[in-house]
């Protein structure tokens, strides 16, 4: 998986349209969309595993799911879940004139808590919603045969997200294939199931 790092574009600016990336210039998210070691890793993940079918969790602006569907030369569908309204309409508004023609792109305004399956499979799953550990592992037990690869958001930098994905890693052990933490701003763990 080291491969993901040599996938890593400088600027996410080079390979994605920038005014997608709303906040950019705003002191409060600036830092971040422009750290060159966030939205970056998300397209270089994408660019390595190549999914076919992606869902995140927790959408926000629609960044990172912009980001990895910009990394994938076999995107064909795109889900998005957030439990705001809001939310839900600045990821439809902001990513539909930017991904290529011919996905189909859905976003959804659900919350996962009140989810007990996932009605579809997809290739890869990301989970950057809710963080508290109960959470977290709610989210991690939803992509249990729905999916190959999980990303999980905030690893090193939200302590509940890091002791939910390693409790769920060691309760799922059987079903895992290998596990990895990318080197990002905040941590990327990512999860292969095996089959
Ligand atoms: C950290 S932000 C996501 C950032 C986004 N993925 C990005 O990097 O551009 C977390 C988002 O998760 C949403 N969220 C929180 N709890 C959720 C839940 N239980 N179900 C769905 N969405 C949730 C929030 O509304 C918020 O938009």
């Amino acid at each position: 998986m080291n491969e993901i790092y040599r996938l890593k574009p400088s600027s996410i600016f080079d390979v994605c349209n920038e005014e997608v990336f709303l906040e950019r210039e705003d002191p409060d998210h600036g830092d971040y969309i422009n750290c060159r070691d966030h939205y970056e890793l998300f397209y270089a993940i994408s660019k390595y595993y190549e999914p076919d079918s992606i869902l995140e969790i927790g959408t926000r602006n629609g960044y990172s799911l912009y980001s990895l569907v910009m990394g994938s030369d076999y995107i064909n569908t795109v889900v998005g879940y957030d439990k705001e309204d809001d939310y839900v309409a600045t990821t439809i508004e902001n990513l539909s004139p930017n991904i290529p023609s011919g996905i189909n792109f859905n976003v959804e305004a659900i919350d996962t808590k009140e989810v007990d399956e996932l009605n579809s499979n997809y290739r890869l799953i990301h989970i950057d919603g809710d963080k508290s550990f109960n959470s977290t592992y709610h989210d991690l037990k939803l992509t249990r045969g729905k999916c190959r690869v999980v990303l999980v958001s905030d690893f090193y930098s939200e302590r509940s997200v890091r002791d939910a994905t390693q409790r769920f890693v060691y309760d799922n052990k059987e079903r895992i294939k290998q596990t990895h933490v990318v080197e990002s701003l905040r941590g990327i763990y990512i999860i292969e199931y095996r089959g």
